[in-house]
C-alpha cells in the first residue's frame, strides 16, 4: 500500500500545503504573504491571520493537484518549531483537526531539520541526485546561520552558528538603511550583479572555527553609509550596486571561508547548502566553485525548495513515519528549541 503524507508548513511568513507519495512529490502548494511588505519586516499577528485565510485553500489545492481525495492520506505532517508561535499554532492546530477529522497519525517536523532534508525531495520522472551520509549542510536563511554534520536522517550535530545575526538577517537589515524593498536579500542579489565588489572594504569576523558573526559587519556597513552620506546625500543612490555587490561578497566570502574549514576538519565531500539565503546567485555559484576545485560534490537545491515550503516537511515527515515516529494531540508549537 502506498504512504501518502501531507505537509504544513506555517512557521514564519509562507503558508506551504506539499503530497508526498512513498517519498515522490505529487504537489507543493505555496501562498507568500505580501501584508509585511509595507513594514519591511514580518509582522507576527498579521502573519497569523493571513495563514488562518490561506490555510484551507492551500492544502485543497495540494490535494487536488496531487490528484488523491483526503482520505487516501496516511499521515499529516506539520512544523513545530521553530517560528513565529501564532504562525506556528495556525498549522498545528489545523494539523491535529484534519488529522483527528481523517483519524490518521500526526508528524511533528523541526523545520531547520527539514531544510537539510530538502535534499531528499524526490519528483516523478526526475532523476534524484542525493547526498550520502555523512554529509555537510550550511543552512542559511533569515533567523539562522549553521553549518551542520548531518549523520542521517534525524541525527544532525551543529558544528557552528551565528553568535548574532543570521546570515539573511544581514543582508535584510543592509537593505533596509538603502531603502530597499523587504526582504532585502533578493533585491541585493540582483542589484549586486551590476555592481564592482570591491569599491568597499568590510570588517570580516575573527570568531571560532565554524562559528559566524554578522553583526559587525552591519556596524561597518552602517558607517560607511553614514560617513559617505554626510559628505554626498545622493551617495546611496549612486553607488547602490557597489555597495549591493560589496556586501554580497563579503558575506558569502564569510560563509564559504567557514563551509571549507570544516569540510577539511571533518573531511567530507559531500557539501549541500540550504535555507532562504542558499536561492542567492553568488552563494551557489561560489560553493559550486568551491565543489570544482576541492572535488566536493555539491548538492545546490532548486530555488523552490531553498525557501520555506511544505515538500521539505512532507519528506521529513516522511521518513519519520517510516521510522514509527508520531505525535500526540498535546504537541504544541516551539518558538525555538
Ligand atoms: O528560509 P527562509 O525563506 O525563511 C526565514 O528564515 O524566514 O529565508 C528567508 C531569507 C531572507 O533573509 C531573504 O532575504 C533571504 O532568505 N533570501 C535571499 C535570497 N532569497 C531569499 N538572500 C539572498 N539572495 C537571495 N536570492
Amino acid at each position: 500500500m502506498s504512504e501518502i503524507i501531507l505537509g504544513i508548513e506555517s512557521s514564519c511568513d509562507d503558508t506551504s500545503a506539499a503530497v508526498i507519495k512513498d517519498g515522490y512529490l505529487l504537489s507543493n502548494v505555496l501562498a507568500s504573504q505580501d501584508v509585511h511588505k509595507a513594514y519591511g519586516g514580518v509582522i507576527p499577528e498579521l502573519a497569523s491571520r493571513a495563514h488562518q485565510v490561506n490555510i484551507v485553500p492551500v492544502v485543497s489545492e495540494a490535494i487536488t493537484r496531487a490528484g488523491i481525495k483526503a482520505e487516501d492520506i496516511t499521515a499529516i505532517a506539520f512544523t513545530r518549531g521553530p517560528g513565529l508561535l501564532g504562525s506556528l499554532l495556525v498549522g498545528t492546530s489545523f494539523a491535529k483537526g484534519f488529522a483527528i477529522g481523517l483519524d490518521i497519525p500526526m508528524i511533528d517536523v523541526n523545520h531547520l531539520q527539514a531544510h537539510v532534508l530538502a535534499h531528499f525531495v524526490r519528483e516523478p520522472g526526475v532523476e534524484s541526485h542525493l547526498p550520502e551520509f555523512p554529509f555537510l549542510c550550511l543552512l542559511v536563511s533569515g533567523g539562522n546561520s549553521q553549518i551542520i554534520l548531518v549523520k542521517s536522517y534525524k541525527e544532525m550535530q551543529v558544528l557552528g552558528q551565528t553568535i548574532d545575526d543570521a546570515a539573511g538577517e544581514a543582508l535584510d537589515k543592509c537593505a533596509k538603511v538603502m531603502g530597499l524593498p523587504y526582504p532585502g536579500g533578493p533585491v541585493i542579489d540582483a542589484l549586486a550583479k551590476e555592481g564592482n565588489p570591491d569599491a568597499f572594504k568590510f570588517a570580516k569576523p575573527r570568531i571560532g572555527e565554524f562559528d559566524f558573526s554578522f553583526s559587525g559587519l552591519k556596524t561597518s556597513f552602517l558607517y560607511t553609509l553614514r560617513d559617505a552620506v554626510a559628505e554626498n546625500p545622493n551617495f546611496i543612490e549612486e553607488c547602490k550596486c557597489d555597495l549591493c555587490a560589496a556586501i554580497l561578497h563579503t558575506v558569502v566570502d564569510i560563509l564559504a571561508e567557514r563551509l571549507v574549514k570544516a569540510a577539511k576538519h571533518y573531511r567530507i565531500s559531500d557539501i549541500a547548502i540550504g535555507g532562504g539565503v542558499a536561492a542567492n546567485s553568488l552563494l551557489r555559484e561560489r560553493i559550486a566553485a568551491e565543489g570544482e576545485k576541492r572535488g566536493w560534490r555539491t548538492f545546490i537545491p532548486e530555488r523552490r525548495f531553498t525557501t520555506d515550503n511544505a515538500a521539505m516537511i512532507a519528506v521529513a515527515g516522511y521518513y519519520k513515519y517510516m521510522n514509527e515516529e508520531f505525535s500526540t494531540l498535546d504537541a504544541a508549537p516551539v518558538a525555538r528549541f
